[in-house]
C-alpha cells in the first residue's frame, strides 16, 4: 500500500490595493460586473472577469432563475462568452468577486464544483494554466496558479 498526497500553493494578499496592477484592474472589473448579478433568490452576488492573451476581457455575473437549476454562475457566463467569441485565444486569468451575508468571514469566494469542471475543460483545451483571483467582499485576495489545483485528479478528454 502506498499513500499519496496532493498539495498546492497559492498567494494571499491582504487587500486589493496590494495586488500587481494588472490583477487589481481585473478584479475591479469583476466587482463592477457583480453589479449586474441577478440573484433575487440567493442574494449572493458574484462577478467574474476573464483576461485573454489578446487583451480582451469577458465578464459575467450570476444569473438566477425561478427554476433554480436553470440559472448560471458568474464564472461560466464569463468563460463561455470567451469560448464563444474568442475560441482560439488563451484564457489567462479569471478574477472572481462575491458578496453575500457571510462575506466578512474571510473565506475566499470559492468556485462551485460545476464551474471548476467547466473551467478545467478550457485549461485542458489550451494546455496552459488559467490563474484564478478570488475575493469575498473586501476580504483578503487569494491567487491560485491553475484550475487544476482546485480540481485534483480532474476528469478531461484524456480519460475518454
Ligand atoms: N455562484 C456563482 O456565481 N459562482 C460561484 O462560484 C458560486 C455560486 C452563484 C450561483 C447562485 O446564483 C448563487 O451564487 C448561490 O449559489
Amino acid at each position: 500500500m502506498q499513500t499519496h498526497s496532493i498539495s498546492f500553493s497559492f498567494s494571499e494578499y491582504p487587500s486589493r490595493k496590494d495586488l500587481p496592477e494588472e490583477d487589481r484592474i481585473l478584479l475591479e472589473r469583476a466587482i463592477e460586473a457583480r453589479g449586474n448579478a441577478y440573484a433575487p433568490y440567493s442574494k449572493f452576488n458574484v462577478g467574474a472577469a476573464l483576461r485573454l492573451s489578446n487583451g480582451e476581457v469577458t465578464i459575467g455575473s450570476n444569473q438566477e432563475n425561478a427554476s433554480f437549476p436553470s440559472g448560471l454562475c458568474a464564472e461560466r457566463v464569463a468563460v463561455f462568452q470567451a469560448g464563444a467569441r474568442f475560441p482560439k485565444v488563451v484564457m489567462e486569468t479569471l478574477a472572481i468577486s462575491a458578496i453575500g451575508k457571510h462575506s466578512e468571514n474571510g473565506q475566499p469566494a470559492a468556485p462551485c464544483g460545476n464551474c471548476r469542471q467547466s473551467i478545467h475543460e478550457y485549461e485542458y483545451k489550451q494546455n496552459r494554466p488559467l490563474r484564478i483571483i478570488l475575493q469575498n467582499g473586501d476580504g483578503p485576495v487569494y491567487i491560485v496558479n491553475s484550475m487544476a489545483d482546485l480540481l485534483p485528479m480532474g476528469f478531461d478528454n484524456s480519460h475518454l
